[in-house]
């Protein structure tokens, strides 16, 4: 593992291995590393000669000054696990490993005056909830890519609308990048592995499974029941949760959204059969102070 902190020693870096003609993979992430993280670094070790580990907190895809602030910064601990991961994975084809931990200076030398716009696909779920954050995402994500010059790079699945949005972007900006989509690691309990859930009480973590057992259960509903009863019933289900299962006092879930949509054009549907390429139900909920995201595919019930 190599650590780079300067943008001009990783250009120089990439510059070398691409006129070799070796492959680079690229994994963004904002740090306080986790097994989701590690199986997009082992993909990317797997399908590149050489890989990017960016580790970077983008102050400009906060919509909210206190996520900002409270977002988990464990740098050491992140560049050991990487060692250690690199290490032990046996299974690569890449020979070398950059990690790039910038400074907000670093990456943004100039005021950022660049927005992006993304039409239908961040007008529902996360965009209206989160303003900004989509062009935030797009622009430190096109400077990584500016300066890693990837040929892949390597995002989860947890994001889902992020992919999207990484998708439009690239054809927006006529990158030749393969974007590869990774599935969600989660804990043994369910709970979607995050950078958050760090955050979470002992009595929040312990209760959050209950949002991947409610999305569960709203996939094996789809089949007797309507799009519409099925949103409604996972928010009134999380919603209540409290009321039926012992939390601690003040402790409840507080569901955002849930949206079922098409899972290319990420518009919601009314009907199981308007998802010509197939349904995806994204969700957002509020629990103990922390904002919590996952995803479930409804391919399988529809079949
Ligand atoms: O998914 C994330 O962690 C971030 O949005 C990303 C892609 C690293 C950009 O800051």
């Amino acid at each position: 593992m190599i650590h780079i902190d300067k943008a001009l020693e990783l250009q120089q870096a990439v510059e070398k291995v691409r006129n070799e003609g070796k492959t680079i993979g690229l994994v963004p992430t904002m740090g306080a590393l986790h097994e989701g993280h590690l199986s997009l670094i082992g993909r990317a070790l797997q399908q590149n000669d050489t890989v990017v580990v960016s580790i970077f907190v983008n102050p400009i895809q906060f919509n909210n000054k206190e996520d900002l602030e409270k977002y988990p910064r464990t740098i050491e601990a992140d560049l050991q696990l990487i060692e250690q991961y690199e290490r032990d994975c046996v299974d690569r084809k890449a020979q070398a490993l950059y990690v790039f931990t910038p400074t907000v200076a670093e990456m943004y030398p100039q005021p950022v005056t660049d927005t992006y716009h993304f039409g239908a696909i961040e007008e529902v779920m996360e965009g209206p909830q989160r303003p900004g954050h989509f062009s935030g995402v797009a622009v430190v994500v096109r400077r990584l890519f500016d300066l890693a010059q990837p040929h892949r790079a390597y995002f989860g699945q947890k994001d889902y609308q992020q992919i999207a949005v990484i998708r439009e972007l690239l054809r927006q900006i006529k990158y030749d990048i393969d974007i590869v989509e990774c599935p969600i690691v989660r804990a043994d309990d369910g709970l979607a592995l995050s950078s958050r859930n760090a955050r979470l009480s002992a009595a929040a973590r312990q209760a959050a499974p209950a949002i991947y057992d409610t999305l569960q259960q709203a996939v094996e509903m789809a089949e007797y029941e309507e799009v519409d009863d099925v949103k409604q019933w996972v928010m009134e289900t999380l919603a209540a949760y409290h009321q039926m299962n012992p939390l601690p006092d003040g402790l409840c879930f507080e569901p955002e959204y849930f949206e079922i949509v098409d899972a290319l054009t990420l518009q919601p549907i009314g009907q199981w059969a308007d998802a010509s390429n197939g349904a995806v139900g994204c969700i957002a909920v509020w629990l103990d102070g922390v904002r919590l995201i996952d995803m479930v595919r409804f391919d399988e019930t529809l079949k």
